[in-house]
């Protein structure tokens, strides 16, 4: 039995429809991320999950409950909301109290798992405070903390890490993972955050304009997205996307980079076998498949690889690794590569493309082929 099952689900304000025929099922226990641009619906999809927003048509059942017609309090869900909601008058301690006190769980209960969850977060010595006397990112770990404290059937989280410092975000993910391990509570958690989408998540769900793109594991989604949009929001640097047409040469099919030399980027065999030459696509190869010739990363590309010389633009060194403004063909395109391979600016640098990894997009539906 699946833990949440959302069929056809639509939300309309007014004339604007923002969620549009959604289909999502988790299966007890997983840990469904949901992400997409801003405004795409991810927050309303998890309000009307929790009963906090109206449905204009649809099913949402948790287990096998139709809940459509239930109140919040009786969904037994704990969420932690974008905008935190802590009750302002109560201090921290009662502010984690409040939703075990209403379901009356033993005081020695409440206290034990105040205790456990406030070193978990690392907010003891805030318990006695009042959300006014704390900084964003304290507010946003007391009300995961909030959450934490309850045993619902469903976790629902919205952005919880958004306000932290990159270092407490990471420490904070982890302990997430963990938490998940341990107890293993079906969560459906809104990220901005593709890194997190991808370490936490046992499948994605990705969201433009209302409707669902796919839903899929982190492999699938970032391996084989179904379409140009998915491919360009998982992943950064984000995946490049080149003008090109189809063409043939001694080795096969291959593709033809708009604007450039005319050379054949060879295809691997076999995988893309209804594509006929001349056809225009959209080439879409990810940053990190790219390996200076000279590197001995390039084996792995096979015995004959696949090359191109761009222009160096721009040279942005992270510390871990450098990121290349490169033009190819009159097109703009990111590569990445390690620290000691990085060039100059404005010099031309050869690459091997690791051609088993790239994708093609049709042109007009952007679907991938
Ligand atoms: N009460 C409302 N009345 C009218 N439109 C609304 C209302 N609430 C949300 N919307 C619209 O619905 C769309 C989806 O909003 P939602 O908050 O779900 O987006 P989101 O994906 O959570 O974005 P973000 O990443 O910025 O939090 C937006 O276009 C928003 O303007
Ligand atoms: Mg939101």
């Amino acid at each position: 039995m699946s833990s949440l099952t959302i069929k056809n689900l639509r939300k309309s304000y007014g004339k604007v429809e923002v969620l549009k025929d959604i289909n999502l099922e988790a299966k007890s226990g997983e840990f469904i991320a949901l992400v997409g641009p801003s405004g795409c619906g991810k927050s309303t999809l998890l309000s009307m999950i929790a009963g906090l927003e109206s449905i204009t048509s649809g099913e949402i059942w948790i287990e096998d409950r139709l809940v459509n017609d239930e109140a919040p309090k009786d969904r037994d869900i704990a969420m932690v909301f974008q905008s935190y909601a802590l009750y302002p008058t109560m201090t921290v301690r009662e502010n984690m109290a409040f939703g075990m006190q209403s379901r009356k769980i033993p005081k020695a209960e409440q206290i034990e798992a105040i205790d456990r969850v406030s070193s978990l977060l690392q907010i003891e010595p805030l318990l006695q405070r009042k959300p006014s006397q704390l900084s964003g990112g304290q507010r946003q770990r007391v009300a995961m903390g909030r959450a934490l404290v309850r045993d619902p059937k469903l976790f629902l989280f919205d952005e919880p890490l958004s306000n932290l410092d990159a270092k407490l975000r990471i420490e904070m993910r982890s302990e997430i993972k963990k938490l998940h391990q341990r107890v293993g509570k079906t969560t459906v958690y809104v990220t901005h955050d593709q890194v997190e989408a991808m370490t936490l998540a046992s499948r994605i769900a990705v969201m433009h304009n209302g409707v669902l793109q796919q839903y899929d594991t982190p492999k699938e989604i970032y391996e084989r997205p179904v379409n140009r949009f998915v491919a360009g929001f998982m992943g950064s640097p984000t995946m490049n996307f080149l003008e090109a047409k189809i063409a043939e040469s001694a080795d096969g099919p291959g593709v033809v980079i708009d604007g450039g030399d005319g050379s054949v980027l060879a295809l691997p065999k076999g995988k893309f076998n209804s594509l006929k030459p001349g056809q225009s696509v959209i080439f879409g190869v990810r940053p990190e498949h790219f390996s200076p010739v000279h590197a001995t990363r390039v084996e792995i590309y096979g015995s004959t690889p696949v090359t191109v010389k761009v222009l160096v633009d721009m040279v942005e060194p992270t510390g871990s690794e450098t990121i290349l403004m490169t033009v190819l063909a009159g097109q703009k395109m990111i590569v990445s590569c390690e620290p000691d391979d990085a060039p100059v600016e404005g010099g031309t640098m050869e690459f091997a493309i690791n051609m088993s990894k790239v994708c093609l997009f049709d042109v007009a539906s952007e679907l991938r082929l």
